[in-house]
């Protein structure tokens, strides 16, 4: 393309410098009858070249007056004028002249050859990939670009023809190929845009595997390839796919009428027995009838108005729809009876060409929802009728919940400070109808979620039933004051929730030192010599509150009560103590290996025990003799 633009250029430029008659001194020089003349023309311009037109040089080259040329040039270089690219244009362009004519010797020059370009192709479901290359052998050089392309597509034929140069012949390249099945040409596309290649992109009429590209098996094409680089990225479209055996071309090809089917040919006559086809269409080669297959709709209401539908209805066609033309969208009274207005009127809502790219029909916002339907059915249509079932889907009218849960409860069972643990009750809501479960979240207020890690759970509605969730031991997030519940459904939240104001319960003593720790323990000397025997009276001073406590506890302890909070020491429970009991026992009995104190821990009623304790060190007398007691 470079090539001949340049070309076209120069040749254009000589054509401008002659029609140029306005300059005088190439007027003259374009008179002048030869060169001598022209010599004496020029002659006043030869001391100063600076000024003269490149046109006079180009002129004097191409007339060809060499000796006048040469002396031009010599006397530019005592001058230091440039007249290089002048003298080359107008020598360039005689040479092609020369060239031209000695390739007219050649009786066949100028006459395109007729030739059939190499190709090579792929396919996956829906499509045949052609890429035809301008040359006789896929793998020998040929022509860079083609001009005057031209593709025809009609029925299972595709030509090709294009006119290109390459070594110095002109050749026409000529495809015509007659493939295995019929393609759709308004679907397919083909583009001249790479370099010495001609991309094609046809599709097919009924997407599904072929056996080969061409009708007649026995057609013999020695530069058709099979493109297999494309084809092995392809494969992974067509598996589940079986090659088909025939079409409506290879069918007619033995004067026969195809049947989908059975994927056989038939006479006419017979195509009573091609199942669901059972009428002879000579002129498609094809047994025919309405479509057997249906498709299937998805669609989500974006109207949150109740009794109110908007948004896109997306149709997904059946895998094999082959001689579906339409699909048309009804309301449905059920999955397969379309609803009928109080006219006996079928209502439908929109009908598609199968074969456009986005198979989907909008509802406008507001759409009232008509009364008596359920369902969206779509129908397989195509001249001789409507397939008898449809695809459906049931309508689901996006909405809120009408209700909030009418109560929640709730109870803290973790006497842990800042921990919570226990059932959570939510009362149903008055109006359960579109409520299908309930979320729970930590409210900052009886209003307002938390901002970080609202969340808890979702809880499943019960038709007619309070429903209740187990919250596990857990710090709840940072700001929570309040549980909420909110009424849910796919479409959404009720804004409003119903909420609960949270009170952390603790056990006594969560902390060192606290009102509600015991204040003390005192143990008296152990008065049983036996060893591993004790008997001692403990005295525990109560806490300062003791509203939170029940009883106190008392253990035997590896250890004192330290500042750690840890149940480790504990060597074995020995009694407790309510605290209207006194609060000084007598201890008589076995003390288990290793017990050095004696600790003393508040507990709750229902919250358990203290985390802390206070404690006094127990010392056992072991001065009673144990030889006997060794025999
Ligand atoms: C394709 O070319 C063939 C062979 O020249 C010709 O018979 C046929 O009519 C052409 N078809 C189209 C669609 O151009
Ligand atoms: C395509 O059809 C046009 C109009 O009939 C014709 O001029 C042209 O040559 C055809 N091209 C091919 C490749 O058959
Ligand atoms: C087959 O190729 C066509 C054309 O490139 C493409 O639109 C279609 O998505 C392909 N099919 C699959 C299953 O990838
Ligand atoms: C057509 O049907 C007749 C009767 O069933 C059968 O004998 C004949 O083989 C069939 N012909 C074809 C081409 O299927």
């Amino acid at each position: 393309m470079l090539r001949a633009l340049l070309g076209a250029v120069a040749v254009a430029v000589v054509a401008g410098a002659q029609a140029a008659k306005g300059s005088p001194l190439i007027q003259a020089l374009e008179s002048a009858p030869a060169e001598d003349e022209a010599r004496s023309i020029l002659e006043p311009h030869l001391q100063d070249m600076k000024s003269m037109e490149k046109e006079a040089v180009e002129l004097v080259v191409m007339r060809q007056w060499w000796a006048l040329a040469r002396e031009i040039v010599s006397k530019s270089h005592e001058q230091k004028v440039d007249l290089s690219f002048s003298v080359r244009k107008a020598v360039r362009s005689l040479k092609d002249e020369a060239d031209e004519l000695l390739r007219t010797l050649n009786p066949n020059y100028g006459m395109a050859q007729q030739v059939s370009p190499a190709f090579q192709w792929a396919q996956n479901d829906t499509s045949i990939f052609l890429t035809i290359k301008y040359t006789v052998r896929w793998n020998a050089p040929g022509a860079l670009e083609v001009t005057d392309p031209s593709v025809n597509m009609t029925g299972n034929v595709f030509n090709f023809s294009g006119l290109g140069k390459h070594s110095n012949n002109k050749y026409k390249y000529f495809l015509s190929i007659n493939l295995f099945d019929n393609i759709e040409a308004q679907l397919s596309s083909w583009s001249a845009a790479s370099v010495g290649k001609l991309s094609v992109t046809l599709r097919k009429r009924w997407a599904r595997k072929w056996p080969r590209l061409l009708g007649d098996k026995k057609t013999k094409v020695n530069n058709m390839h099979l493109w297999m680089e494309m084809q092995e990225k392809l494969d992974g479209s067509l598996s589940g796919f079986s090659s088909v055996s025939n079409s409506p071309v290879t069918c007619a090809a033995g004067g026969k009428l195809y049947c989908v089917a059975t994927d056989t040919c038939k006479k006419s006559e017979n195509c009573s027995q091609c199942p669901g086809k059972t009428e002879a269409n000579e002129e498609a080669h094809l047994c025919a009838g309405k479509p057997s297959e249906k498709a299937s709709l998805s669609f989500q209401d974006a109207d949150m108005d109740e009794h109110q539908l908007s948004g896109e209805v997306k149709i997904h066609k059946a895998r094999n729809d082959f001689d579906v033309d339409t699909y048309a969208v009804y309301w449905g009274k059920s999955d397969f009876a379309k609803l009928e207005t109080s006219q006996g009127e079928e209502m439908l809502l929109g009908e598609v060409s199968a074969l456009s790219n986005d198979l989907d029909l909008q509802i406008p916002q507001n759409s009232p929802i008509p009364e008596g339907a359920t369902h969206l059915l779509v129908f397989s249509r195509n001249e001789y009728g409507e397939y008898s079932s449809p695809g459906s889907l049931l309508l689901r009218d996006a909405a809120l919940p009408k209700a909030k849960p009418s109560g929640l409860s709730f109870e803290d069972e973790d006497g842990g400070k800042d921990l919570v643990k226990g059932r959570i009750t939510i009362l149903r809501a008055a109006d359960e109808e579109k409520i299908s479960e309930y979320s729970l979240h930590w409210g900052r207020s009886p209003t307002r979620k938390t901002t970080q890690n609202s969340f808890i759970s979702t809880v499943k509605k019960e038709e007619g039933k309070d429903v209740s969730y187990w919250l596990s031991s857990q710090k709840p997030p940072d700001g929570a004051t309040h549980l909420l519940a909110f009424s849910k459904n796919d479409f959404g939240e009720l804004p409003s929730p119903v909420s609960f104001q949270v009170v952390d319960k603790t056990k006594p003593c969560v902390s060192r030192g606290e009102d509600s720790c015991p204040q003390g323990v005192q143990v008296t000397v152990d008065e049983n010599p036996e060893p591993k025997q004790a008997k001692v009276k403990v005295t525990v001073t109560p806490a300062k509150s003791e509203e939170k406590i029940e009883k106190y506890r008392i253990f035997w302890g590896k250890k004192s009560c330290g500042d750690d909070v840890s149940s480790s020491s504990k060597n074995g429970h020995i009694r407790d103590v309510r605290k209207e009991e006194p609060l000084e026992v007598e201890l008589a009995g076995p003390v288990p290996e290793g017990s050095g104190h004696i600790l003393v821990f508040s507990s709750s009623p229902n919250l358990g025990e203290s985390d802390f304790c206070v404690s006094a060190p127990f010392q056992d007398d072991q001065s009673a003799p144990k030889a006997e007691k060794e025999l």
